[in-house]
């Protein structure tokens, strides 16, 4: 899978794509990622990439020829590609469009900055706007990184166990169950009592309420009961009628 990053600030990438998991992929060449300095594509003296806008108001605008000459360099009808710009006028990203995006060969991502990016780019230029949440960053860098991330656990190598990326409970709408790991009591604090009990069904029960207990309590807004298993909707109903007992 490759992605190309549309940017006026290069530099910006060299940490967060270089670490980690997925610096080893880029390494190994299962993740390909050239980042495209939009600056060398502004054909006037002073390379300039910016503009006031239209109609007055503070910042500048990202003008559009620089932008698409740097896009047209990529297309490529042979690939399935997929033009992205960053925004946060975008829709939101979450589990489901990144398995989408990690259908494609390639992505192109438009990185934002300033004021925003000329409209006729995000209308007639890009496939897709996404947000990678409701607030603003100081440009759409660290969102394209955040992209690149969770698109890539789905390139086959990435991720070690596939099993993870493929069932990863957030695809099914459920927030993972908690971990624990050694010592069994730190600062006074026991790990539950279950997960040290060695019974394997039990651990698994209990895992399966956690995890809808804990989305039910944080994130109601993203569970999806149609792909919940019949156990799974079971133990949402109880957790339902318990808390408005409570109530
Ligand atoms: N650019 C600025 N804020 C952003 C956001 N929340 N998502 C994507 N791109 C952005």
């Amino acid at each position: 899978m490759k992605f190309y990053i549309l940017t006026i600030l290069p530099k910006y990438f060299d940490g967060p794509l270089s670490v980690g998991i997925l610096g080893k992929a880029v390494e190994r060449g299962d993740v390909k990622i050239e980042i495209i300095n939009i600056r060398d594509f502004a054909e006037d003296l002073h390379k300039t990439v910016d503009d006031l806008p239209y109609g007055g108001g503070g910042g500048m605008v990202l003008k559009p020829e620089p932008i698409v000459k740097a896009i047209e360099s990529i297309i490529n009808p042979e690939r399935k590609q997929r033009v992205i710009a960053m925004t946060p006028a975008g829709r939101l990203l979450n589990q489901k469009i990144v398995k989408e995006l990690s259908e494609y060969e390639e992505i192109i991502i438009l990185c934002g900055r300033y004021e925003g990016i000329d409209e006729r780019i995000l209308e007639h230029f890009c496939e897709d706007l996404i947000s990678i949440g409701d607030y603003i960053l100081t440009g759409g860098e660290p969102a394209a990184a955040v992209l690149i991330d969770a698109v890539s656990r789905y390139v086959p190598g990435v991720v070690g166990n596939r099993k993870c990326v493929e069932e990863d409970s957030f695809s099914r709408g459920l927030l993972d169950y908690p971990q624990w790991t050694r010592p069994a009591v730190f600062r006074g604090i026991s790990v539950p009592e279950v997960l040290l009990s060695g019974n394997h069904k039990e651990i698994r029960k209990w895992r399966m309420m956690k995890t809808i207990e804990r989305t039910l309590k944080r994130r109601p807004e993203i569970i999806r009961e149609e792909l919940l298993t019949q156990e799974e909707l079971e133990s949402l109903k109880k957790l339902k009628e318990n808390s408005s007992v409570k109530k």
